[in-house]
C-alpha cells in the first residue's frame, strides 16, 4: 500500500524506466539513460566519494579518522524522471543530495549536470547553475527563517540572483503561492502561523522560485502526518508534470519510494547495494537488505508468499565499515566470502542490479 489517498500518477511517467534500462558499466554505474528511447541523463554521478575527517583535541586538533559517508556511488538521473534514494538513517543519503547540488565538495568523483562537471565549474558558472538545481528539506520548521515573512522567504532567491525588482518579485511570489495551493494573501504571514504541511508547501514554492529543472527532495514528507504526506506527494507529482521537473527523492521509506519514483536506488553504509525500476525492484527485491527494508514496511497480502527478513543489530559505524560486504554483520545469508570480498553491482535483469555474492554466478 502507498500512503493513504495517494494516486501514483508518476507511474505513467514518460520516463517509463521499466525494461529499457541498460547494463551497468564496468565501474558498477547504474546507467539509466543511454538505451534507445531514453534521453541523456540530466544528472550523471560517477564514483562519488565523500569522507568527512574526524578530529580530536580542544586546541591542537588532530585527525583521528574519517566518516566514509559516501564511498563510491555511481548512477544517472534521466531528464524528467523521479529517482528514489532509500536507506536507513545515517547511510549517506543527504550527503549524496548535498554533493549533487555542490553544497559540499566531494573527496573524489564527478557529478555531471548536463554537459557540465560541477566539481570543476568556476564560481560564475556555478552561480548560474545554482538557479537550475534546488532542494526541499526534510523539516520545513527549521528550514524557514522564523523572522521573515513568507513573501520574503519565497522571493529572496529572485532578489539574490538579481532576477526581479520588488514588484516583479511580489507577483512571482503570489503566483508561486497559488501554484503550491496556498492563498497569495498568505505572503504577509510568518512561518509559525502555518501548519507543517503548509510550511512544506512554502519550502516547495521557495525551491521553485527560480524555475529550476532539477529538484532534490530530501525526505520532504518524513516530518508530516500520513494524510498530509499524501497531499504533498500529490502536489509534487502535479508540479513535476506541469513544470517538466526532474527529481531526486530521498527517503527512508521504501513503500513511498516505490509509489513515487520511477527508479529506486537502495543505499547501505555509503554504497548502492541495489538499483532498478521501482516496480521491478518491489516485485522481486534481490538484496537481503532491500528485502529487510520491505519486511519492515509491508503487510503481505492474503496468499502472498514473501520472504521476510527482520533487521537486527545496529547499523555499523561509517568510520569503520565492515570489510567485504558491508551488510555481512546483519545478513542472515552471510557466507565466508562475504566477510572478505566486497561484491560489485551486477545486472540480474534489464536495469536491475544488485551487489551481493548470492547472485554473482547467475
Ligand atoms: N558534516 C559532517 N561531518 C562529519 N560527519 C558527517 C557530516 N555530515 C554527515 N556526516 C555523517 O555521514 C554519515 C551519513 O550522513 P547523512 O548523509 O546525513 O545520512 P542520511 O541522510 O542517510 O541519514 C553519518 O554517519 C553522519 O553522521
Ligand atoms: S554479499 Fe553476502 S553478506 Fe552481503 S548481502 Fe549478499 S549474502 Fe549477505
Ligand atoms: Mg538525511
Amino acid at each position: 500500500m502507498g500512503p493513504a489517498g495517494y494516486t501514483p500518477s508518476s507511474m505513467t511517467s514518460p520516463m517509463a524506466v521499466s525494461p529499457h534500462v541498460p547494463p551497468a558499466t564496468e565501474c558498477g554505474r547504474t546507467d539509466t539513460s543511454t538505451s534507445a528511447g531514453l534521453q541523456k541523463p540530466l544528472i550523471d554521478v560517477r564514483n562519488l566519494v565523500k569522507h568527512f575527517p574526524v578530529t580530536a583535541g580542544m586546541f591542537f586538533s588532530r585527525r583521528t579518522g574519517v566518516v566514509r559517508a559516501v564511498d563510491g556511488v555511481s548512477f544517472a538521473i534521466p531528464k524528467g524522471a523521479t529517482v528514489g534514494l532509500v536507506g536507513e538513517s545515517g547511510c549517506g543519503k543527504s550527503t549524496v543530495a548535498r554533493l549533487l547540488l555542490r553544497l559540499i565538495e566531494p573527496t573524489s568523483g564527478e557529478v555531471w549536470f548536463g554537459e557540465t562537471e560541477l566539481t570543476k565549474a568556476p564560481p560564475e558558472q556555478m552561480r548560474r547553475l545554482r538557479r537550475d538545481m534546488q532542494i526541499v528539506f526534510q523539516d520545513p520548521h527549521s528550514s524557514l527563517n522564523p523572522r521573515r515573512r513568507v513573501g520574503e522567504i519565497i522571493g529572496r532567491p529572485l532578489m539574490i540572483h538579481g532576477l526581479a525588482n520588488k514588484r516583479q518579485a511580489t507577483e512571482r511570489v503570489h503566483e508561486l503561492l497559488s501554484m503550491v495551493g496556498l492563498s497569495p494573501a498568505m505572503a504577509s504571514r510568518f512561518p509559525h502561523e502555518f501548519s507543517g504541511g503548509q510550511r512544506q508547501r512554502i519550502g516547495i514554492a521557495r525551491a521553485l522560485a527560480l524555475n529550476p529543472s532539477f529538484v532534490v527532495l530530501d525526505e520532504p514528507t518524513s516530518s508530516l502526518d500520513v494524510s498530509v504526506q499524501a497531499q504533498i506527494l500529490n502536489l509534487l507529482n502535479d508540479l513535476k508534470a506541469k513544470l517538466g521537473l526532474t527529481y531526486l527523492f530521498v527517503s527512508h521509506n521504501l513503500s513511498v519510494v516505490e509509489y513515487f519514483c520511477d527508479l529506486t536506488l537502495v543505499m547501505y553504509l555509503g554504497k548502492i547495494v541495489e538499483a532498478g525500476p521501482s516496480d521491478v525492484l518491489h516485485a522481486e527485491p534481490l538484496h537481503p537488505y532491500t528485502k529487510a527494508l520491505m519486511s519492515a514496511v509491508l503487510v503481505p497480502e492474503v496468499g502472498q508468499q514473501r520472504e521476510r527478513i527482520i533487521l537486527t543489530g545496529e547499523i555499523p559505524s561509517p568510520m569503520n565499515p565492515p570489510q567485504g560486504c558491508r551488510f555481512h554483520t546483519r545478513c542472515p545469508y552471510a557466507m565466508d566470502v562475504c566477510k572478505a570480498v566486497e561484491p560489485a553491482l551486477s545486472e540480474q535483469a534489464a536495469g536491475h542490479q544488485v551487489a551481493c555474492h548470492l547472485y554473482q554466478s547467475r
